[in-house]
């Protein structure tokens, strides 16, 4: 098992990353000085899976405990989730002591984590996170969020969790899908900061896909490591956090283009592509480089090309991303592998005909 020591600006606790260790939550909850009541949230497809086990060992702990299970899917990352989360939490008799499971993938983090920061002024939150993109990237940093109307992550706060427990066995059941989605965040986190762990995921990604416990726990440790970094450095998203939306400039527009059918991790694929190629055009980085890049891309399952879609309407959804400061598109560029820097200068006619060479 393998432990990461966070400490930001309020806060510090630690992250827990291991094979099997989700039969050690109730102990470990325990060792937190956390006691008496826990409610685990979570979803039906995770808590078929999992729930039992969690639900067990919060049990053999001592602790009185309850499942309280909020329909799959991105659509209920909502306000109206989190008021009947309130009212089922009120029913059941939690209290300003009684410590949130958040057991599940990036929505199950978000909405929990919310609900915990929000119930009673903020409860304990301990989360558990199931999917490779919770384990390395969402659920670190602190932030909890639902949408609202058609509005991703729009109401939310900061609120770092007490614990977090990463059991990287919970893998093995992600649909392939979500699998390499994750992948893309862990190949973003190696491309911004760490040419080493680069070169391990070239050496090692066949090893990934039939999920041997020990690849998977290096690099889950590895790129939680390297979010952890930033979150330290900017707790509160004030600027250097902006390095870790590396590929999104791109992929933010190509999902949103695609109506979604493009899922997030595929989406920051083609941008971080897309910038590897811009950053090739204005001679800023070497063209093996990008295609290292391509090819660690390619292998992984990920797609490194623009699905068939108008370039122009992806110009379009750019310019009205949230990323867009006084009229000019912000870019996250590499310089190398390991190195990226953020940019305000890069000509939308560069952008136009790197999207056009990517068909
Ligand atoms: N807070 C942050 O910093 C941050 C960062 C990135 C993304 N996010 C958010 O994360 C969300 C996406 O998270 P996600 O990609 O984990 O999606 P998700 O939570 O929807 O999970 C994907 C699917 O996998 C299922 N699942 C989860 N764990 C499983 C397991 N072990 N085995 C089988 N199935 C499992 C889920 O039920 C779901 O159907 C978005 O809402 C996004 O806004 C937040």
């Amino acid at each position: 098992m393998k432990k990461i020591d966070v400490k930001t600006g309020q806060s510090s606790y630690s992250i827990y990353i291991g094979a099997g260790i989700l039969a050690q939550t109730g102990e470990k909850l325990k060792e937190l000085g956390l006691r008496d009541k826990a409610v685990i949230i979570t979803n039906p497809t995770v808590n078929k899976l999992y729930g039992a086990v969690v639900k067990q060992s919060l049990r053999d702990a001592g602790f009185k405990t309850a499942v309280l299970a909020v329909p799959d899917g991105e659509e209920y990352k909502t306000l109206e989730s989190a008021g009947k989360l309130y009212e089922q939490l009120a029913e059941w008799g939690a209290e300003k002591s009684t410590a949130i499971l958040a057991l599940g993938g990036g929505v199950i983090g978000d909405l929990a984590g919310f609900v915990a920061a929000t119930y009673m002024r903020g409860v304990p939150l301990v989360q558990i996170p199931t999917t490779l993109l919770a384990q390395c990237d969402s659920s670190i940093g602190g932030k909890t969020a639902v949408d609202y109307k058609q509005l991703k992550n729009e109401i939310g706060t900061f609120y770092q969790p007490k614990m977090t427990i990463s059991d990287v066995t919970t893998l093995k059941s992600l649909p392939e899908k979500e699998f390499i989605g994750g992948l893309a965040e862990v190949i973003k986190h190696a491309v911004i900061k760490d040419e080493q762990f680069f070169s391990y995921l070239e050496q090692n990604l066949d090893r990934l896909k039939p999920l041997d416990n020990n690849v998977l726990e290096a690099v889950v440790a590895k790129s939680a490591r390297i979010k952890v970094a930033f979150v330290e450095k900017d707790e509160k998203d004030m600027g250097l956090r902006n390095i870790l939306n590396f590929g999104h400039t791109v992929g933010h527009a190509v999902e949103s283009v695609s109506q979604f059918r493009v899922a997030h991790g595929q989406g920051v694929s083609i941008g971080m592509t897309a910038a590897a190629g811009i950053a090739v055009r204005m001679e800023l980085m070497d063209q093996s480089d990008a295609v290292r890049l391509e090819k660690l891309l390619a292998k992984a399952g990920l797609p490194t090309k623009l699905p068939q879609m108008d370039v122009q309407q992806v110009m379009r959804a750019m310019r009205y991303d949230k990323k867009v400061q006084g009229g000019k598109i912000r870019f996250v560029l590499p310089r190398t592998i390991g190195q990226v820097f953020i940019t305000d200068d890069v000509s939308l006619a560069v952008i136009e005909k790197v999207l056009g060479e990517m068909i």
